[in-house]
């Protein structure tokens, strides 16, 4: 079983997938977690197998309940030592095509919900000396992604502010980190409506969610400043880094094509 140096956690996004998988290794090793989505019966369920766990149900995009969650994150009384900036969510298609309201709540919640349950987690850690912040960006924050246009361009927002971010906070104890996975199965397929463009991966593309949580939580413990789980993705990265940059783009719209 994993140890951590967090004594207490707020996950938000807990109710499926990566962020109830990392609430499942925290609560493993003893550390009490706020849970934060909107399902409560979900967090709920998760919440009974663990003490010291909290369900704080709240729709991120809604200004009342994002406030109650940066207040729950500043409480000096019950402090909140990792922030795991974990929901989101994406939108499949032709960008002309899809519905601009869709747009405007995925950059809302992968965007301005992040940025400001950031600032509250750096403004109660740092006077503290001591925190840590993951902040749940995607391999797709690395290039273009045809059909994935608002989720890339969201994701690329999400590691630039999140490597700055850990820049800032260098020397004050607090450690600020973005996890980048790949294609991990979850709900975010059916969710993002790319379930059919997903399935014409091969099996090796796909990372196991248990490894994509472990992965995180060790790296922002280690205070690494990106967390790329997986062989293949960290060559990937790299590629990227050196790759010109218009080449990259081509084939990232190519795989799109193939992948139809
Ligand atoms: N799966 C992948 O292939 C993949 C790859 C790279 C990055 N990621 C990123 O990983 C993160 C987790 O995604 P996942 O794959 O675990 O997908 P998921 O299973 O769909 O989980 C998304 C979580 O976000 C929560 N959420 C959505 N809208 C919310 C809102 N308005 N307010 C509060 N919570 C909200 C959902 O809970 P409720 O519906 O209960 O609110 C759910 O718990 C996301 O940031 C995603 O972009 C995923």
């Amino acid at each position: 079983m994993a140890t951590y140096p967090f004594t207490s956690a707020l996950i938000t996004g807990a109710s499926s997938g990566i962020g109830e998988s990392m609430a499942n290794l925290l609560g493993q090793a003893g550390v009490a977690t706020v849970l934060v989505a909107r399902r409560t019966e979900r967090l709920e369920q998760l919440a009974d197998r663990y003490p010291g766990f909290e369900v704080l149900t709240a729709d991120l995009n809604s200004t009342d309940d994002l406030a109650t969650v940066v207040e729950r994150i500043g409480s000096e009384t019950d402090a909140i030592d990792l922030v795991v900036n974990n929901a989101g969510f994406g939108t499949s298609g032709m960008f002309h095509e899809l519905d601009p309201d869709r747009l405007d709540d995925e950059i809302r919640l992968n965007v301005r919900a992040l940025t400001r349950l950031a600032h509250a987690a750096l403004r109660a850690m740092i006077p503290r000396g001591r925190g840590f912040l993951l902040n749940v960006s995607s391999m797709a924050s690395f290039q273009p992604a045809p059909k994935l246009a608002v989720y890339a361009a969201t994701k690329a927002y999400v590691t630039n502010l999140t490597e700055s971010l850990h820049e800032e906070t260098r020397g004050t104890g607090v450690h600020v980190t973005a996890l980048c996975p790949g294609l991990t199965k979850t709900e975010f397929q059916s969710v993002s409506n790319s379930e059919a463009y997903a399935s014409s991966y091969p099996a090796f593309a796909w990372l196991k969610v248990g490894d994509v949580a472990a992965t995180g939580l060790a790296d922002v413990a280690k205070g690494r400043a990106l967390s790329i789980p997986g062989a293949l993705y960290k060559g990937m990265s790299m590629a990227a880094g050196v790759t010109p940059r218009g080449l990259t783009r081509r084939l990232s719209s190519l795989v799109q094509r193939t992948a139809k």
